[in-house]
């Protein structure tokens, strides 16, 4: 794992996007995640576009996951979410047929899980990822199989908690189910680009950078990856041990690219 500590939301975000932007050519396959953890980043991503530097218009564009159940007009509904964060050539070339996202609406939400895992095969070339205050990664809750293909999943009283600031403030109106890619699903990606802010992430990241590889802190399994960065603001990097550490291997190996803009 390589672990990026910087000062501020904004500058994990400036970084993420510099991470990316490079890599990103014709046929580039891209895991979008929703929640506000990469609005950030979709914002860079959007002014490069305008500028010119960056385009998502002959690439695709793969959910990590989507609510169950959810009307297809819904504006929580992912597919939704990231038209409005991605879609379009005002925001970043993307075209909404090369949005993939597993079928929420579907009469049998297992057939659909089946399907977007058989469709995304054999993975992205880079994921982007939140994490949740339990540890999950898309909506891999914890106790889920490590070696989980897409699935379904039922959702933590605390990511529904979490949630129900998108819904009205009302527990009562989020979705209770999702399509999630699995972890293994997650695992088969080029690269994996982890975000975390906030000190209520802070376990959740010290668990996954420093804890035991555990199904109980699903995103622990990101420690057998072999191309993952984990970018935290210092209050999501608050209860890591080896903070020094972190910050001398960044400089050592990724010179051009600095944790604070
Ligand atoms: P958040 O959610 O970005 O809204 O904090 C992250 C997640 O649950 O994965």
């Amino acid at each position: 794992m390589h672990i990026a500590i910087t000062p501020t939301p904004e500058d994990a975000s400036k970084l993420a996007a510099k991470i990316i932007i490079p890599q990103v050519k014709s046929g580039f396959r891209l895991g979008v995640a929703t929640g506000s953890t990469p609005e950030g980043l979709y914002a860079e991503l959007r002014a490069a576009h305008a500028q010119g530097q960056f385009s998502l218009e002959e690439c695709t564009a793969w959910a990590l996951d989507e609510y169950v159940g959810i009307a297809p007009d819904h504006p929580e509904r992912y597919r939704n979410v990231l038209r409005r964060e991605l879609v379009g050539s005002e925001k970043t070339g993307l075209k909404d047929e090369n949005l993939h996202t597993p079928d929420g609406t579907a009469a049998d939400p297992h057939q659909a899980a089946r399907d977007y895992e058989a469709e995304i095969a054999p993975g992205v070339d880079l994921q982007i990822l939140g994490i949740g205050a339990d540890g999950h990664i898309g909506f891999n809750e914890p106790t889920g199989s490590l070696a989980n293909p897409t699935n379904v999943v039922t959702l933590t009283a605390q990511t529904i908690a979490d949630n129900a600031r998108f819904f009205d403030n009302d527990e009562a109106n989020v979705p209770k189910q999702a399509v999630t890619q699995g972890l293994s699903t997650i695992m088969k990606s080029g690269q994996a680009v982890l975000l975390a802010f906030g000190s209520q992430k802070a376990d959740a990241v010290a668990a996954t950078v420093e804890g035991a590889v555990s199904a109980f802190w699903p995103a622990s399994i990101l420690q057998y990856h072999l191309n993952a960065i984990i970018i935290a603001d210092e209050a999501a990097a608050s209860k890591l041990q080896l903070t020094d550490y972190y910050r001398q291997t960044w400089q050592a190996e990724y010179p051009d690219l600095p944790l604070s803009y």
